[in-house]
């Protein structure tokens, strides 16, 4: 299966410049292996991280950062939620924050989102609510998440009047975009991810439009 961009040794590394909030996004291959890397620097000498997942995602990605952090002497607890939109609910949430209440989070432990969008802003709302707030760092494994979502800072969850109406902005402290993760997702949600990035193209970026009609009419990144 084609990889939208050719395999990286070294990630590239963005900034996203917000003052006492800026984050750095990094996007390579091999990046969950190596998590602790990145990972250690900001547990300011703690040892345990909590990563929360989804059902689809565990299986698939969690042991690779498991073992990565595992090599930097970081203790991972996991929490599976129901991969799918109905996560992000005032259900989904309580759940979640209830679970790291029992697992004894506290102001300086650090919450890992592995998995699509809908993980991204389920767990980028509980940061922001639980203990008033703890560290998170988005780990995005769909293309959408990895062009859009993780980036920016908005959380939240959908209620009964409409998708996305309650929720926070809070900032991550790190986004890993881990390329090696859209090797297992189905091409309908790879689809979807270009979509975003044909949008992008079309509002600003002419040459990337082209870029992207090329790439598309080839037919690898989107399973023609
Ligand atoms: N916060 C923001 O700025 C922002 C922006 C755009 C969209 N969103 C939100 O993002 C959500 C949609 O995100 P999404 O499209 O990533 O959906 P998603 O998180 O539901 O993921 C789509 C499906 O792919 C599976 N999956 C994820 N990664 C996989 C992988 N590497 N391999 C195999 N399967 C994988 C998931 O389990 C799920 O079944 C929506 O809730 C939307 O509101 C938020």
């Amino acid at each position: 299966m084609t990889i939208l961009a050719p395999a990286l040794d070294e990630p590239v590394r963005l900034s996203v410049a917000l003052g006492d909030r800026a984050y750095p996004i990094l996007i390579g291959s091999g990046l969950l292996e190596r998590a602790g890397t990145w990972i250690a620097p900001l547990l300011k000498g703690r040892t345990r991280v909590v990563a929360i997942t989804d059902s689809n995602v565990g299986p698939l990605h969690l042991p690779r950062l498991v073992a990565g952090l595992s090599a930097a002497g970081i203790t991972v607890e996991s929490v599976t939620v129901p991969a799918g939109e109905g996560s992000k609910s005032w259900d989904g949430i309580a759940t979640l924050v209830d679970r790291l209440l029992e697992l004894r989070v506290d102001r300086g432990t650090l919450l890992l989102a592995l998995g699509g969008g809908v993980i991204g802003d389920l767990v980028g709302f509980a940061a922001s609510i639980t203990m008033r707030g703890v560290d998170f760092v988005q780990i995005p494994t769909t293309l959408l998440a990895q062009v859009d979502s993780s980036v920016g800072g908005k959380t939240g969850i959908n209620t009964k009047a409409g998708k996305n109406l309650v929720g926070t902005f809070y900032q991550p402290r790190l986004v890993l975009a881990d390329l090696d993760c859209l090797a297992t997702l189905p091409v309908r949600e790879r689809r979807s991810g270009y979509a975003e990035i044909v949008k992008h193209c079309v509002i600003s970026d002419a040459d990337m439009f082209a870029w992207a009609r090329r790439r598309g009419r080839a037919g690898g990144d989107c399973g023609r």
